[in-house]
């Protein structure tokens, strides 16, 4: 009979350290999701950035976040179609439409969406990109 009352004590404590291991796994496992969510160890989401010395660079990034509501991803809309605009307009003929937007020619387009700059540098992006 000596003994088999601590099978009893013995049984529990392996499921007592089992628990525990489970729990601190699962514990860490969720802090790495969470981290992964918050995009790094200081909490800090991961950020973009854009190299603005570079034109192509500042006019793709101006361009998706002004322009590509109305011309869109493809430059074919829902308003005004884009494509191939190198075949229409010089790169200062695209600067003006950006800078003075809607008239005659261009109802619907607004103006002073960008500054100089950055009509710029959207012109060179989109000769290229609408090729
Ligand atoms: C509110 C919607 C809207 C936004 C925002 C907008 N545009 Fe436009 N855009 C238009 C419309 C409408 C036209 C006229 C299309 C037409 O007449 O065929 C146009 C015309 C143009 C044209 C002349 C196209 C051609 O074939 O002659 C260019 C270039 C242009 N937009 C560039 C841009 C750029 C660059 C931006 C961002 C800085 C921009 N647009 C933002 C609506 C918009």
């Amino acid at each position: 009979m000596r003994g088999k009352p601590l099978y009893g004590y013995a049984a529990v404590a392996v499921v007592g350290l089992t628990l525990m291991l489970v729990l601190s796994f699962v514990g860490v496992n969720q802090k790495d999701a969470r981290l992964a969510l918050e995009g790094g160890e200081g909490g800090q989401p991961a950020q973009e950035t854009v190299d603005t010395t570079d034109p192509m660079a500042l006019g793709e990034q101006t361009y998706k976040t002004t322009c590509i509501g109305c011309h869109g991803g493809n430059f074919d809309g829902p308003m005004g179609n884009l494509q191939g605009l190198a075949d229409r307009h010089t790169k200062e003929d695209i600067v003006n439409i950006i800078l003075q937007g809607g008239g005659t020619d261009y109802p619907g387009m607004p103006a002073g969406l960008v500054d100089a700059e950055k009509a710029a540098a959207i012109a060179e992006y989109l000769l290229e990109a609408t090729k």
